[in-house]
């Protein structure tokens, strides 16, 4: 991918202040803002309120906050105290807990003279290996997409549908889901994405965006229409990004996941989740275990009336035809082999 003007993490070392900057992704689409986050509390709340969003980037975003929280105490109380308050942010996207705990591990063996320190260089190398992975997941998705445009005899371009935010601004670059379309774009195949828009948090309107920034051609719909377009026959395959995969394959992501692979079931297409084996959560047996984050009913817009919020759902493994890591594809039954 191109290199962008607006990065979704970065250090900001400001003159001897460290800090890291993020864009504002509740700003979006209408306004790209580059926001400092200074202390734990910063990163915690960015993480809370949906500034950061996407399971790598949230993760990558609470090792910084680990590190900004250390600046000035670096015991064993406050990085309890730093862990305990990035933990409760979102409860389903693992990779905000596989980070937390990679950095207790790492941190809670670090001499205190050190610590602060090695905090920064876990962080950083959390966010390397973001990046890392999501090119290798491109790399392993490209021949899926190549594939249907040797398939394809009719159509001028490889149709894909996908859901949520999938792309760069949910990981600190190249994206999951999106990893292999903008390797497809780059590699000169026609690629056309159907981006669903996502309610209540609308972030496909964050896809739409960020497929224009590089020139990916797109049409954005309403969440309800997807099953007719599979009906008509326009979508060649489904890839979606995950938030958490359990071990026998059953995968959480954003709501209205589970209805697009039941369609595509329904109708012969082929359904995809990329994701980064930190977002698979081995000790998870099933996807009955992921806990399912209930958000605050008020973003439904609806005044007045009772309302439930689950920002997620559950796509049992049967209705999973691939699952494209950096380590591969593989049918979501046989991913206990990536577990070293
Ligand atoms: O609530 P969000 O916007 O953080 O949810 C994001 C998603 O569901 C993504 O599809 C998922 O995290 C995969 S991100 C590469």
């Amino acid at each position: 991918m191109s290199v962008t003007q607006y990065p979704t993490l970065i250090e900001d070392d400001n003159q001897g202040e460290p800090g890291i900057l993020i864009l504002d992704q509740t700003r979006l689409p209408h306004a790209a803002e580059l926001i400092r986050l200074s202390t734990f509390e910063d990163a915690a709340h960015a993480i809370r309120v949906m500034q950061v969003r996407g399971a790598p980037l949230i993760g990558a975003t609470a090792a910084y906050g680990v590190a900004l929280g250390l600046r000035n105490d670096v015991s064993d109380a406050q990085l309890d105290r730093v862990l305990d308050t990035l933990g409760a942010t979102r409860p389903t996207a693992v990779n905000l807990h596989w980070a937390l705990a990679r950095m207790a591990q790492v941190l809670k063996k670090s001499a205190l003279a050190g610590r602060r320190e090695a905090a920064w260089n876990e962080a950083r190398a959390i966010a390397r290996e973001d990046i890392s992975a999501n090119s290798a997941i491109g790399k392993h998705g490209l021949p899926l997409l190549a594939a249907h445009y040797r398939a394809e005899v009719n159509s001028a371009f490889v149709q894909v549908m996908t859901h949520c935010n999938a792309g760069r601004l949910a990981t600190v670059a190249h994206g999951t889901a999106l990893a292999p379309v903008y390797a497809a774009h780059a590699a000169g195949i026609p690629v056309h994405v159907w981006v669903s828009e996502t309610r209540p948090r609308n972030q496909g309107r964050l896809t739409a965006w960020e497929l224009a920034e590089v020139g990916v051609p797109h049409t954005l719909i309403a969440d309800n229409a997807a099953g007719l377009l599979m009906m008509q026959g326009k979508i060649d395959l489904v890839i979606v990004g995950a938030d958490r995969v359990a071990a026998n394959g059953d995968v959480a992501n954003k709501i209205g996941t589970y209805l697009k692979a039941l369609a595509a079931q329904a109708h012969g297409i082929p359904f995809y989740v990329a994701a980064p084996v930190s977002t698979i959560d081995f000790s998870c047996a099933t996807g009955r275990q992921i806990p399912i984050e209930e958000r605050d009913g008020a973003e439904l817009g609806a005044d007045g009336v009772p309302v439930a919020n689950p920002a997620f759902d559950v796509t049992p493994a049967a209705l999973v035809t691939g699952i494209i890591s950096e380590r591969g594809v593989l049918p979501p039954s046989q991913i206990t082999q990536w577990r070293s």
